[in-house]
């Protein structure tokens, strides 16, 4: 899946615009400056295919990918604080809780997490409206290279603890560095897995 080309197709900013949905697709959800489009870039080996930046609300829009023409990656906007005017972030917010709710083809949403902060309220916030939703979400942790390795291990147990108590939850976490590369693979195994 991942050895075919990459294009970036288009970036939404209301449902209406949404691409059809007649493939299978995965997104990446989390925190503004989590590392969701660093990670895209990091699975399809493409340094700036996905815009990153140090400015937390780089990005605005709902990014898709196609992956070989058999799918989509999906590169939302974040939640939580974003260094950007406030009418601008509350509509972002309110088109990705509307995606995450009502894609009929989203197969698994990646809630990534910043290893060094854990799961935070807002978090929570978003994995109750994918309970909701009933989709199905997975944890992936980001910036792993921040971390030793026993800090590390506190922050899964947390992580574990929270995810306990929603059902949606894939128990499975994923911990990852898009700068080292740990973790890359086996994430590009588990969304082709989801083909
Ligand atoms: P928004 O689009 O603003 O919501 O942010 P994002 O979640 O897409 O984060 P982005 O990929 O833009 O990365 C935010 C910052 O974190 C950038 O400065 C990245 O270089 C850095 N970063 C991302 N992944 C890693 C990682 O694995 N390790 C380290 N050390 N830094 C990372
Ligand atoms: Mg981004």
């Amino acid at each position: 899946l991942f050895a075919g080309p990459v294009d970036f197709v288009k970036g939404v900013v209301a449902m209406s615009g949404l691409p059809p949905a007649d493939r299978a697709e995965v997104c990446f959800a989390g925190r503004s400056n989590v590392g969701k489009s660093s990670l895209i870039n990091a699975l399809t080996g493409r340094k700036s295919l996905a815009r990153a930046s140090n400015t937390p609300g780089r990005t605005q829009e709902i990014n898709f990918f196609d992956l070989g023409g058999q799918s989509y990656l999906v590169d939302l906007p974040g939640y939580g604080y974003a260094n950007a005017p406030l009418d601008k972030v509350q509509k972002w917010q309110a088109l990705l809780k509307q995606y995450l709710s009502g894609r009929a083809t989203l197969r698994r949403a990646f809630v990534l997490i910043d290893s060094r902060h854990g799961i935070k309220a807002v978090d929570e916030e978003i994995m109750s409206l994918l309970d909701s939703a009933a989709v199905t979400f997975q944890c992936v942790l980001t910036k792993a290279d921040k971390l030793k390795s026993k800090e590390l291990d506190k922050v899964l147990a947390q992580v574990r603890e929270k995810l306990s108590k929603h059902p949606a939850a894939f128990p499975e976490l994923i911990v990852t560095s898009s700068e080292k590369g740990d973790g890359i693979a086996t994430l590009r195994a588990v969304i082709a897995g989801l083909e």
